[in-house]
């Protein structure tokens, strides 16, 4: 078992049709989908998601796009999770990330930056709760 992340496909990203290449990005990473959900944000669920940046220029700007279109929060497992997916996604302006990350390739700017993932493992397991109930979580088995 490794650690955990929450990655979001944000409401840009699905509306642009990459939400299956980006899925296809995360699972050739290595990273294991514990559970995953289409849901259109309530804007007291994206304020809740957000509360650390309530104090932000660009905190209004950041909830109305969340809440603009469905989003698709996912729930990731893998060892070093937090660190290894946030090299996968590249940095939050699309401008300053990698060739070849998730945001490189489908963000158009810091913004509508395409996809969201947690910044620790304390964050994460905060974040993977305010989507998911444990039972939505995928246990794992033996096959
Ligand atoms: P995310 O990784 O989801 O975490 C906070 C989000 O706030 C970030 O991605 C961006 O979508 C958004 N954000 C961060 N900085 C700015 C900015 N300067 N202007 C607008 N949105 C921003």
């Amino acid at each position: 078992m490794g650690n955990k992340t929450l990655a979001i496909i944000k409401p840009d990203a699905v509306g642009n049709g990459y939400t299956g290449a980006i899925i296809d990005k995360i699972i050739k990473a290595g990273f294991k989908i514990k559970a995953m959900k289409m849901t259109h944000l309530t804007k007291s669920s994206a304020e809740g998601f957000y509360a650390v940046h309530t104090e932000r220029p660009f905190f209004g700007e950041l909830v109305e796009f969340m809440i603009s279109t469905p989003c698709i929060p996912i729930a990731l497992e893998k060892e070093n999770a937090v660190e290894d997916y946030r090299k996968l996604i590249g940095a939050t302006d699309p401008a300053n990330a990698a060739e070849g990350t998730i945001r490189k390739l489908f963000a158009k700017d810091i913004q509508f930056n395409a996809v969201h993932g947690s910044d620790s493992d304390e964050n994460a397991l905060k974040e993977i709760a305010h989507f998911f109930s444990t039972d939505e979580l995928l246990n794992n088995y033996s096959e």
